[in-house]
């Protein structure tokens, strides 16, 4: 997804917003350019195809662009390829508005069609240059200034964007739009700081402000001021993000991704902290920070998880866990798939949408649908103050941290720590497992972060494996049960960072076709810690190994039996068979690392991947 940065204060501009676009490289993009004006001299604007380090070259680290005020940008393409003419900042035809946008104008050919009947000429493919021509038509027709010319323009747009404007006439300001697309604003000491995302401006600050949906504001050094879709003012509280700048860094691992693998241990333990509490002589889940009653609990009928990607292989595996323990029937959905169709839902219903980003915009649709419908809904996110952390009637926190790698791996396990303890607690609540079964579990969850740690402790193995099996074509996962939806996440893991084809299949399914894709030395990845099937899966990878199959067991440490069989085994520390999938996923991730890392690629920046999907 595209970054925007912006700076108002007594600095020079060029060299914050390049170091600020720097910590949202992460976000994916393919082009990028600043604006940067010092004081009513003119706006000077300098773009590049390619990386970031292009654009440092240009300007020689910000040199030759001085000025205290600016906007800078990092483009991931959705309307015209990547090229100059389409990187940001776009800029009206006289120079008088300048601005960055990232989301997408849904109706922007309706809109450019106007201004082309209004005289306007365009210069590139994107829906960004129309927006800000169509600030600078509303600017000049009615001629009430920036407040009036970005309402009438909000007010005219359909889609999402974030926005960064510069107004010739306005030599000391910067404005911020928005609408669905993250931006936050920093203010400190006489420095004022937009940002898509927190890494940009943590270094200078952690008190932060989240523009609301349908709303703007307008930067000046060292302060903000916010308006309605009304362009009446309006007040906004600050946030104080409580993660430290260098949690944003690699601390000398070579990726982020491997650092936050790593972090997992102490993810994991920090929100099932969040969640259990203890009193005298026994431990009890805590869900009063959400908001979510026991009476909200044992009234449910139904669940409905709405989630993408990892986050809905999250939902799969939480699936099983609350059906079982708590014995409320749970639909999966892929929000991309839920917020088109007409849900059956309402009373007794509960829609949890589940979130690292807390931005994804489908799953923040499908959020939406689900409150439309009348439903009370739940939103396990990792980053405070996202949309659908402040859209949704409730929200569970996962205490991941600052997740920069594009794959996710800590906020997952931290996504599923949380979706246990809520089945866990619902059990207890309805009645469904006992005083004594409660007290099980929440010992079988706090030691997850060990189990963890252990697993990890096996990574030479798999280097030496993904090494082995650099030029391998495709890969199957495999399981049953909860077993398979680890599967899913693994074979997300290979595809996304190594870009090696791969299948994740429910065991007992392969049979039905898909077998037939298995040749001689094509990897096989079984996944056996359910220990009512693990007889089953094993049989069906047995097939995989009378066609050629090379057979990888992913299993626990009491199934010696399966060196007679599997090719290559990695054995995970044994625990209670509903929350395995914490533990099996960390051999699947490092498995995509290493294979990725063997390939030569950018295992943090995958190509054509972005953090957040913060667009359809
Ligand atoms: C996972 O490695 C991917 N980066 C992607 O599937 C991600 O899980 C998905 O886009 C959902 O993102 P979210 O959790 O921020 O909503």
């Amino acid at each position: 997804m595209c970054g925007i940065v912006g700076y108002a204060g007594g600095k020079d501009a060029a060299g914050i917003l390049l170091e600020g676009l720097s910590k949202l490289e992460y976000r994916g993009y393919d082009s990028a350019g600043l604006a940067v004006r010092d004081g009513s001299g003119p706006v000077s604007v300098c773009k590049t195809k390619g990386r970031l380090s292009r654009l440092y070259e240009k300007t020689e680290g910000g040199k030759t662009m001085p000025g205290h005020i600016g906007i800078g940008h990092t483009r991931w393409a959705t309307h015209g390829e990547p090229s100059e003419d389409n990187a940001h900042p776009h800029v009206s035809d006289d120079g008088l508005v300048t601005g960055v946008h990232n989301g997408i104008i849904e109706n922007y050919l309706e809109l450019k069609d106007k201004l082309i009947r209004k005289g306007y000429c365009f210069y590139s493919a994107t829906d960004t240059e129309v927006a800000v021509k169509m600030v600078d038509y509303y600017y000049k027709k009615y001629g009430l200034g920036p407040i009036d010319a970005i309402a009438k323009t909000m007010v005219r747009m359909r889609g999402s964007y974030a926005m960064g404007l510069m107004f010739s006439d306005y030599p000391d300001e910067i404005w911020a739009v928005r609408k669905d697309s993250p931006l936050i604003i920093g203010v400190k000491d006489g420095e004022t700081f937009i940002a898509s995302d927190v890494p940009a401006i943590l270094k200078y600050t952690k008190k932060v402000y989240y523009i609301g949906n349908l709303e703007f504001a307008r930067i000046r050094p060292g302060e903000v001021t916010f308006y309605d879709l009304n362009g009446e003012e309006i007040k906004i509280e600050p946030t104080e993000i409580t993660w430290s700048a260098d949690a944003a860094e690699k601390d000398g691992y070579e990726h982020f991704m491997m650092k936050e693998i790593h972090e997992q241990p102490r993810a994991v333990k920090d929100t099932l902290h969040s969640l259990i509490a203890k009193d005298s002589d026994r431990s009890f889940i805590d869900l009063s920070k959400t908001g979510l009653t026991d009476e909200t609990i044992r009234s449910l009928e139904g669940i409905t998880i709405c989630a993408c990607g990892s986050a809905w292989h999250v939902g799969m595996s939480a699936q099983y866990v609350i059906e079982d323990l708590a014995r409320i029937p749970v639909r999966v959905e892929l929000a991309s798939e839920f917020r088109y169709r007409k849900p059956i839902l309402g009373k007794g219903q509960l829609v949890i949408v589940i979130s690292q980003s807390g931005e994804t915009a489908d799953s923040l649709a499908a959020l939406r649908l689900a409150k439309e419908s009348g439903t009370e809904t739940l939103g396990v996110v990792n980053v405070v103050g996202s949309a659908i952390a402040r859209e949704a009637d409730h929200v569970l926190y996962t205490l991941a941290g600052p997740e920069i790698a594009v794959a996710t791996t800590k906020a997952y396990s931290t996504q599923l720590a949380a979706l246990y303890a809520l089945a866990v607690k619902a059990g207890h609540v309805r009645g469904v497992i006992s005083e004594e079964q409660y007290q099980y579990y929440l010992d079988e969850l706090q030691k997850l972060p060990d189990a963890i740690q252990t697993a990890l402790s096996r990574k030479e193995d798999i280097q030496r494996f993904a090494a082995e099996h650099v030029a391998t074509k495709d890969v199957f996962f495999i399981g049953r049960n909860i077993d398979y939806t680890s599967a899913l996440e693994g074979s997300l893991k290979m595809k996304e960072i190594s870009y090696v084809h791969s299948e994740a299949y429910a065991a007992g399914e392969l049979k039905h076709g898909t077998i037939s894709l298995v040749e001689d030395g094509t990897p096989v990845i079984g996944i056996l810690t359910q220990p009512d099937l693990y007889e089953k899966t094993l049989s069906n990878m047995v097939e995989c190994k009378a066609r050629g199959g090379y057979l990888v067991a992913v299993t626990t440490e009491d199934r010696q039996d399966i060196l007679n069989t599997a090719d290559f085994v990695l054995f995970i520390p044994k625990t209670d068979p509903h929350f395995t999938a914490s533990v099996t996923v960390v051999p699947q991730q490092l498995l995509g690392y290493y294979m990725s890392c063997s390939r030569g690629l950018d295992v943090d920046k995958p190509r054509n991947l972005a953090k957040s999907v913060t667009v359809e």
